[in-house]
């Protein structure tokens, strides 16, 4: 979502990572910043530099510029980063910026223990490493002072690289368990199709694509038609056929409960690794 209110807005990322790179690269090419209105900074300046000339952005070795040139500042380090990075900004910060925070874990009471009491307006994310691809699926949750507007301008940042939903915080750790983690399920969901596909004859490449195809036009198929999962099951489901006969197979094996089980151990992680 782009409007004049967020396109005219000022970017800086701390820290110019995976995660920093996709958002960069994904604003400019929805349009949501122009090059020149984002700045980006990291330690390393071989990561910092080569974000800067590959997307047009601009770098600093120092997080303090960044800071002091930017509405909008995005917390992209590591979660053990974070305490640093925090005391530096803190001097700087007013309620005039807006800090969105994609460090795992790391809870916004905390962050806000970190900004000091200047720094007020404060969004959490969950993404996950499809961003890289434009095809994210992230948790976010505003904190308490943060503006309604703020809403927006999270959003033309993170639907740049997918789908973003709002959730209240104590479901981000269910975000984590679900989407955080959800692409390994996935992969090795497609791992096991191809596996189950070599087992009938199928060469290994054939059949890690087609598995690989499926799963993408399977879930396009939810996405695009807005009907329930269920429905289209009973929609590839004849009678006594061949999809019924594996739909019974996965039933046997449990595979519901199983990706049931995936989330909720995750999900449970996440909260213990969050009390940590
Ligand atoms: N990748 C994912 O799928 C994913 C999913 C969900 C959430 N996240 C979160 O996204 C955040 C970034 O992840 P990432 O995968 O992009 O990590 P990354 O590729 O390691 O990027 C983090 C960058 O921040 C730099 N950095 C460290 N300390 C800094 C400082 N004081 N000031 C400025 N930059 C600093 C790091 O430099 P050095 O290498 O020199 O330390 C590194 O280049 C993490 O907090 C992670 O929890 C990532």
């Amino acid at each position: 979502m782009t409007t004049p209110a967020t396109t005219s807005l000022k970017w800086g990322f701390i820290g110019s990572g995976k995660m920093a790179g996709a958002l960069v690269r994904g604003m400019i090419r929805a349009g949501t910043a122009e090059p020149g209105s984002i700045t980006v900074s990291d330690p390393l300046e071989a990561a910092r530099a080569s974000l800067a000339i590959e997307t047009g952005a601009t770098a600093a070795v120092d997080n303090r510029v960044v800071a002091a040139a930017s509405d909008v500042i995005v917390l992209a380090v590591k979660p053990q980063s974070m305490g640093g990075v925090l005391k530096e900004l803190q001097p700087l910060l007013t309620n005039d910026h807006l800090v969105i925070s994609i460090a795992a874990g790391i809870s916004i009471d905390a962050l806000a223990a970190g900004l000091g009491p200047e720094a007020r307006r404060i969004v959490r994310v969950m993404p996950n490493t499809p961003a890289l691809l434009g095809e994210g699926a992230s948790g976010y949750c505003l904190g308490p002072a943060a503006r309604s507007s703020d809403d927006e301008i999270v959003r033309s940042c993170l639907d740049a690289v997918g789908r973003s939903f709002c959730v209240p915080e104590r479901l981000l750790d269910a975000v984590t368990g679900l989407s955080g983690s959800g692409p390994a399920f996935v992969y090795m969901m497609i791992e096991a199709l191809s596996d189950g596909g070599v087992r009938v004859g199928l060469p290994r490449d054939i059949a890690t694509a087609l598995a690989a195809q499926t799963l993408l036009g399977a879930a396009k198929m939810v996405l695009e038609t807005g009907l329930h999962p269920g429905q289209l099951k009973d929609q590839v489901t004849s009678p006594g056929g061949t999809t019924i006969a594996g739909l019974h197979a996965m039933e046997r094996a449990g595979i519901r409960a199983g990706l049931m089980d995936a989330v909720q151990a995750a999900t449970n992680r996440a909260t213990e690794l969050g009390r940590g």
